[in-house]
């Protein structure tokens, strides 16, 4: 197996030479090892809705299914797992601890808290950023994953307040010291919100939205400058980079995708992915697919490439589609020439 390197080497400043990868990169300041393609467990947690019948998930899965193809993504080196109690409310953080199992040691458990659901309905509404319910949802996180410890406790509001955020960064000090959490992180979008955090000597990541399509120059250069890792979020841009939608296309009801909230970019109510964005990444064909690598595969070479602290965290739902996942580590980032080319083809 090829190997993706992370951090500066004699031989290669940037981390990501093109002929000696390696297949794990450091989280951040923690030095926790994973694999350099973390596995998004959002989709796998089905369907849930909010009070307005919005739907929150990706539509039906099976969960069979998903359980083999976290077992198979195990098999072949995925150490890094990203998930969030409200996804399936609850249902994506069961079925992972499921399907980890008594291999639970051999990764590295990522999760998030601040967003209120009930299991019971498969709803979900409202935010809380309370210490209290932070140690509320710690406490059923480890108890649905079935673990005594989360290595990455994420706060999962993108805009939330930065002055409570000190408080919750100071809170996530004491659950390191209780031996609850290893580290953690904000999944926020915003530069200045992630730097709050970053304050705080276990805060080692920001979970941030970032594809070839999207990209998110200020936390790269803050994670850069503070050596927290990036999570990539949307890494796929939500599966339009994996070349299988076509414009005009609804997308079945039960699925974001098919009532997309206004963050959301890309893909339409009633007509699924946007035009011009399938177009972008029909632009981008030869590039990604260069040294037998599938679409999919070249979105994440994209993201390797960006920074040696990029970890994508792709979602899947399939044995088939974390295999191809997988696979991407194995041809490692792009060259510094196919970005580029990239940047050229895109006009940027
Ligand atoms: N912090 C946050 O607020 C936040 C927000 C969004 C996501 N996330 C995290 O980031 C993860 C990934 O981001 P994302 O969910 O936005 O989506 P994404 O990774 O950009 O796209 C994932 C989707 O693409 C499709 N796909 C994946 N691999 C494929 C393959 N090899 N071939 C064909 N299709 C494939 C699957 O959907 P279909 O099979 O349905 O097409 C999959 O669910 C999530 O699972 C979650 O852990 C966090």
């Amino acid at each position: 197996m090829e190997t993706i390197e992370n951090d500066a080497t004699e031989n290669d400043a940037t981390g990501n030479d093109a002929t000696e990868h390696k297949a794990t990169r450091t989280l951040g300041r923690s030095g926790i090892e994973v694999s350099a393609l973390g596995f998004g467990c959002w989709a796998i947690g089905g369907e849930w809705w909010g009070a307005d019948g919005q739907p929150y998930g990706w539509g039906k899965v099976d969960d069979e299914e998903s359980v083999r193809a976290i077992r198979r993504a195990l098999d072949l080196g995925v150490t890094f797992f990203d998930t969030a109690d409200n996804y399936g409310t609850g249902h994506s953080e069961r079925l992972l601890g499921r399907a980890l199992g008594k291999r639970r040691d051999d990764v590295v458990i990522a999760t998030k808290w601040g967003n209120l659901f009930d299991e019971s309905t498969r709803t979900a509404g409202g935010q809380d950023d309370s210490p209290a319910h932070a140690r509320r949802a710690l406490t059923a996180s480890l108890e649905r994953l079935g673990t005594d410890h989360i290595d990455l406790y994420q706060f999962h509001m993108n805009d939330g307040d930065p002055e409570r955020a000190a408080e919750l960064r100071e809170l996530c000090e004491e659950f390191v010291r209780e031996g609850l959490i290893r580290a953690y992180g904000w999944s926020t979008d915003d530069a200045e919100r992630a730097a709050v955090f970053a304050e705080g000597p276990h805060c080692t990541a920001v979970q941030h939205a970032m594809n070839l399509l999207q990209d998110a120059p200020e936390i790269v250069a803050l994670c850069e400058e503070l050596n927290l890792a990036s999570v990539n979020r949307s890494p796929l841009a939500m599966g339009l980079l994996t070349g299988k939608h076509s414009a005009g296309k609804a997308l079945e009801a039960g699925d974001i995708r098919s009532a997309p909230p206004a963050w959301l970019p890309g893909f339409t109510e009633g007509t699924g992915a946007d035009a011009d964005w399938l177009e972008r990444v029909e632009s981008l064909r030869d590039i990604l697919t260069s040294e037998d690598r599938t679409l999919t595969q070249g979105a994440l070479a994209w993201l390797w490439a960006r920074s040696p602290r990029t970890v994508p965290i792709p979602g899947f739902r399939s044995v088939a589609q974390a295999e191809e996942n997988a696979g991407a580590l194995a041809k490692g980032p792009l060259t510094p020439e196919q970005m580029a080319e990239v940047d050229r083809v895109l006009g940027r």
